[in-house]
């Protein structure tokens, strides 16, 4: 069934059970991204003949937040019966646009690794307590940041950014809720909540 209009109310709403995660949180990792590499660059011819192409490689250390990030059973209890978001999902995003912002969006579940797939991008993460924290991504480093922090991101001028994303949740494309993603308004709404 398609839910084109879901009630997000719970999405503003301080977590009960658990401190709110910080731009503290976010966690850069100097990495070299091979595959983005101009002498290592893949698709590579093999043996079968079929073309390889690396999808990401990515160190222990950083994809254990993601594989071992706690699922708030709070957050969890928000979704539909019957719908497990718990996974692993990668996808890219490719020749961003110098004239578009991306992202102006957070999510309760969702931890996420992203990574170059070639140019820069410029990330800008807010947590609740309205703190930001701006980071360059480019194809030498990897960023992972937890839920409930606000992300925008844009390609600088002349840099022709792409991305990877790696991430612990599945969803549902019939039913929104199961998206996890919630706009930069319900944000706001948010950081009201920890105000004093
Ligand atoms: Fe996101």
């Amino acid at each position: 069934m398609t839910c084109e209009n879901p009630d997000f109310s719970f999405a503003s709403k301080k977590p009960g059970t658990y401190s709110a995660p910080t731009i503290d949180n976010i966690f850069v990792q100097e990495w070299k991204i091979h595959h983005v590499d101009s002498k290592t660059r893949t698709p590579w011819k093999t043996k079968s003949g079929g073309y390889l192409e690396v999808l990401f490689h990515l160190p222990w250390n950083l994809v254990q937040r993601v594989i071992s990030s706690t699922y708030e059973p709070e957050e969890l209890a928000n979704m539909p019966e019957g719908f497990d978001i718990r996974g692993l999902r990668g996808y890219s995003v490719m020749n961003i646009p110098e004239d578009k912002i991306g992202g102006l969006e957070f999510h309760r579940i969702r931890h996420e690794i992203i990574y170059s797939l070639g140019g820069e991008v410029e990330w800008r993460f807010e947590d609740v307590y309205g703190k930001m924290k701006e980071i360059l991504l480019s194809g030498d480093k990897v960023i992972y940041f937890p839920p409930l922090i606000k992300h925008d991101y844009w390609t600088p001028k002349n840099s022709g950014g792409s991305l990877g994303v790696f991430c612990n949740t599945l969803f549902n494309p019939l039913d929104k809720i199961t998206q996890d993603t919630y706009s930069a308004e319900i944000f706001e709404g948010l950081k009201k909540k920890f105000e004093n």
